[in-house]
């Protein structure tokens, strides 16, 4: 946060930890705040201020009182600020370091606070710099991987200092302290040295700058501003660096997506970008001579209601519900009914250029991690089908570390909400390299995802703020069927499946407005299960993905214990687990593997097993063995078999929720867990 306007204190703290309550649901074990003490002038008439640094183990709101507390105990006058003002602020999820205040961010160079940091990502070699800086004399106080870095930062500093290099900029310092570190970060830097100014940098990880002009006539409606004509223009401005947009958009629409090796310099509310043309060149003795960047500012399309949880209680609740409305939105302008030669069809615009690629490739492969795996595992048959293209499917890390075979015959379909898992990113990193057509399927616009892949498709289903993936995983299903529409749009032979496939998505929401309509009858099974140990769910077909995606639900939220099996495994050592205590939800919806989850039903019924069918409307006396009261039924309306994950998935995420709330964990934030992964 960069202010050159006069505001108070109060306010500054408060539009930190705003910002700090938007990004919560990245990580929240702890969080830390810094900003400047004093407003008094030197001897010679200059502004001195020095930060103060607060961190604390828990979430925002811990954060919150102890600094209310602590400011009250230094006598800080809140009121009272100069007109520029830098702070910095960060929540955490621990990497390295218990959570506890010293392994909190801001991480300082030691007293005095002469170097603040704040990061997200992980530094992988700060061993051996630690051991360097240890060495240099520097004491470590944290169990953090990050505390090397403002550490670095001083020793940098230092020495420019000492041989008299009066051309140490803040810009400059923390160019040479990137040089040294390795491994993926997004970093912000405030200084003693330098009152007034930040620096932001990243490599890896995700960093947006937002613009917010204080002034009406600088509204120029134009959303594409010249950062030049930002940081020349004197008008009184804030400026706010965030590694997520949902903690910028309620101030600002104008954003810069800041690029792997940019320095952004922001001082009296003015901006500059250095970065190495090479960043590995280094000129002459002492500090590297970078080269400035123009770039320009784009808009953000996010809306704030899309952040606020509206009449719900949680987000995890409104996302839930909100799936007619993102579905919708999904496939608003991709489907096509009617028209001269082709009845209907899809348009996916980012992938116009590419599809025809995709089609020759000798491969496809999906890969993701987490949710987004199982978004692709449902759509994988459907893609087999309509494309006649081999489908393999890869969990990113696990790809990574057997260094899987990717050829440049191969589509590689990189599929992840945020856009910035790390795991998933090392893969896309290893498929460029070995020449594959790389194809993203991303939530966020401007993600590395987005921005690395050659061609893709955005879900468009707005802001998912629940770390537990709810609404993204119903339209990344519906994004890969259009894929395979797409994909398999040359053939004659299927054109009437394809079309059906149309009418299906054009109904789909209706059907989902439907199948929310079991919210009451979830909660009251909810009620029946909260005391359990374990819970199995079965599934096979299209639906191998909803078991497994239904089991992670309950399990991430709430902490439940559970597995999602393929049900054609289930006599190869599940059966093991059947009796009549354990519950065990089976799908068995109406397509061409509804045979064979009856006989699934009906042998785990002869071990009493305690069953609850997920069936399509009308079936319970076809799947319950010796009629309905062998077990509990929950029916779904039918839709297009590759379509059915979509909806069968939506029983099973209100119990997740239903489930949590009634154990009384915290749906939105479950333990241990983060948003997005951005550390492997
Ligand atoms: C984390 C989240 C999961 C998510 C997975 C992949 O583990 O807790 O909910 O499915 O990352 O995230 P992505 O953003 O790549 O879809």
């Amino acid at each position: 946060l960069n202010y050159n306007v006069k505001r108070d204190r109060r306010f500054i703290l408060e539009i930190l930890f705003n910002g700090l309550r938007r990004l919560e649901y990245r990580g929240y074990d702890s969080a830390g705040i810094s900003i400047d003490s004093s407003s008094s002038s030197d001897p010679n008439g200059q502004l001195s201020f020095s930060p103060l640094v607060f961190r604390q183990e828990g979430n925002i709101d811990s954060l919150v009182k102890s600094v209310y507390k602590d400011v009250a105990s230094i006598k800080l006058n809140l009121e009272e600020l100069f007109c520029v003002h830098a702070g910095i602020a960060h929540t955490r999820w621990a990497t390295h370091g218990e959570p506890s205040p010293k392994n909190s961010h801001p991480q300082t160079s030691g007293a005095g606070n002469e170097f603040l940091v704040v990061h997200n990502g992980v530094i992988t070699n700060y061993e051996v710099l630690k051991e360097t800086l240890t060495r240099h004399g520097f004491n470590f106080e944290s169990d953090t991987d990050t505390e090397v870095i403002p550490k670095l930062a001083k020793y940098v500093f230092d020495k420019a200092t000492e041989e008299g290099d009066q051309s140490a900029t803040f810009s400059l310092v923390v160019l040479e302290v990137m040089r040294h570190l390795e491994g993926a970060y997004a970093l912000i830097f405030k200084s003693h040295h330098y009152p007034n100014e930040l620096i932001a940098c990243k490599r890896g990880s995700p960093l947006l700058l937002g613009v917010k002009e204080l002034s009406e006539d600088m509204h120029s409606g134009a959303p594409f501003l010249d950062l030049k004509f930002i940081s020349e223009n004197r008008h009184p401005k804030e400026l706010f660096l965030s590694s997520d947009a949902s903690a910028i958009v309620e101030h600002t629409k104008k954003v810069l997506v800041i690029e792997d090796g940019e320095v952004v310099h922001l001082k009296d509310g003015g901006v500059s970008i250095l970065k190495f043309e090479n960043e590995k060149g280094i000129c002459g003795n002492g500090l590297s001579r970078p080269s400035s960047v123009q770039r320009a500012l784009s808009f953000l399309e996010m809306e704030v209601e899309q952040i606020n949880k509206g009449k719900y209680e949680h987000y995890m609740q409104k996302e839930i519900h909100e799936q007619p409305e993102s579905l919708t939105t999904t496939m608003r302008g991709r489907l096509k009914r009617g028209g001269s030669t082709k009845a209907k069809t899809v348009l996916l615009g980012g992938l116009k250029d590419h599809i025809k690629s995709i089609r020759r490739s000798r491969r496809i492969v999906f890969i993701g991690c987490g949710t987004s795996y199982n978004a692709a595992l449902a759509a994988r048959p459907i893609i087999e089908e309509l494309s006649g293209v081999p489908v393999t499917m890869e969990i990113a890390s696990d790809l990574v570390d057997r260094q899987g075979p990717i050829y440049r015959e191969d589509t590689a379909v990189f599929v992840s909400q945020s856009g910035e898992t790390a795991d998933t990113l090392l893969a896309l990193e290893y498929a460029l390299e070995n020449g594959a057509l790389c194809v993203g399927i991303t939530n966020t616009v401007g993600s590395a995802i987005a921005r690395n892949t050659h061609c893709g498709i955005h879900i468009n289903a707005g802001c998912e703020i629940g770390v537990a993936s709810t609404k993204a995983y119903t339209s990344q299903i519906v994004v890969m069927a259009m894929l395979a529409l797409a994909i398999g749009d040359d053939a004659i032979s299927s054109q009437a499946r394809r079309e059906a496939i149309i009418d299906g998505l054009f109904d789909l929401p209706n059907k989902v407005r439907e199948v929310l309509k079991l919210d009451q009858e979830m909660k009251e099974l909810a009620k029946l299960l909260i005391a359990e140990q374990s819970l199995l769910v079965f599934g096979r077909g299209y639906n191998f993905a909803t078991a497994l995606e239904g089991a992670l639900k309950v399990k991430e939220v709430s902490l439940m214990h559970s597995e999602g099996m393929l049900a054609g495994e289930m006599k190869h050592g599940p059966l093991a687990l059947v009796d009549e205590n354990l519950p065990i939800i089976v799908i068995a919806t109406r397509d061409a593997c509804f045979s064979k989850q009856q006989s699934v039903i009906q042998q785990l019924h002869a071990r009493k097993g305690r069953l609850i069918v997920v069936c399509s409307k009308g079936d319970a006396a076809a799947v319950c063995p010796g009629g309905s009261s062998s077990c509990r039924v929950i029916e779904v309306p039918q839709v297009e078999d590759c379509l059915q994950p979509v909806v069968n998935i939506i029983p099973l995420q209100l119990l997740a929720y239903h489930l949590t709330v009634l154990r009384g964990y915290n749906v939105d934030q479950p333990r241990n867990l983060a948003k997005s992964v951005t550390t492997q």
